[in-house]
């Protein structure tokens, strides 16, 4: 792996402000391969050198990956001057990381959200191409039948016009469904349903891919995933 800075390693884990980090460093707070580092334009590899601070080992880690169970109310965006946004929901180190939502969800639509600063991984979970699955439950006004999960195999035609691709619709009772789709139009699911005359009134993602919302998770909590949570979001079976 090519040399980093000092400062930019410990930036990138989100340790604190590059301000902040010059005084931590400064303090010699900071060792290097057990000897104090008291400049942050000192060079090191970042797969090899013993960096610890107060003593305890900082792993690099440049990307990272977050699960988010979304409230609804809140705008899927990195910043907005006006609006509470899902970065708003992380704390002041998380923040730093430069993380951005993979794709988006309406703001009244609720459940699993992506977070992360990789946007290779964003776009590969994003892209129509991957044919990574998204599970939603929905609350509808009416009740879906079968005649609707057939459509919806078939792969619906909007009230536009839009074609969408084959897509899976279960019933689950009056007024509930489930609906997994291989895409993400523009209030895919919301017009999908509305096509068939079940207008939504909830909306709550459970799954992308094979990873789950963990049902641990509270509205607006959050968590770190691992190398195993990210093959499951790329381990879907396309319809
Ligand atoms: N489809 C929608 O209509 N809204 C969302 O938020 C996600 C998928």
């Amino acid at each position: 792996m090519p040399e980093l800075r000092l400062d930019k390693f410990l930036a990138d884990l989100g340790i604190a402000s590059r301000r902040e980090l010059k005084e931590i460093i400064r303090r010699g707070r900071v060792t290097v391969d057990g000897l104090p580092a008291l400049r942050p334009e000192r060079k090191l590899d970042p797969e090899t050198s013993r960096v610890e601070l107060d003593g305890e080992l900082l792993r690099y880690a440049p990307f990272r990956y977050f699960m988010l169970d979304k409230p609804p109310g809140v705008l899927t965006a990195a910043r907005d001057p006006w609006q509470k946004t899902v970065l708003d929901l992380l704390p002041p180190e998380l923040r730093r990381l430069g993380l951005f939502p993979v794709g988006r969800l309406d703001k009244d639509t609720s459940g699993l959200l992506l977070l992360t600063n990789d946007g290779n991984f964003a776009h590969r979970v994003i892209s129509p191409r991957s044919g990574v699955e998204k599970r939603y439950y929905a609350q509808v006004e009416g009740d879906p039948s079968e005649a609707d999960a057939a459509a919806f195999r078939q792969g619906l035609r909007l009230r536009d016009g839009t074609a969408c691709l084959p897509a899976r619709l279960e019933l689950l009772g009056p007024g509930e469904c489930l609906v997994t789709v291989q895409e993400g139009k523009y209030h895919q699911v919301k017009r999908m349903l509305a096509s068939r005359g079940l207008p939504v009134r909830q909306l709550r993602r459970l799954r992308i891919g094979e990873l789950e919302l963990d049902g641990k998770l509270k509205p607006g909590e959050w968590k770190e995933l691992d190398k195993k949570d990210l093959c499951r979001v790329f381990s879907s079976k396309i319809m």
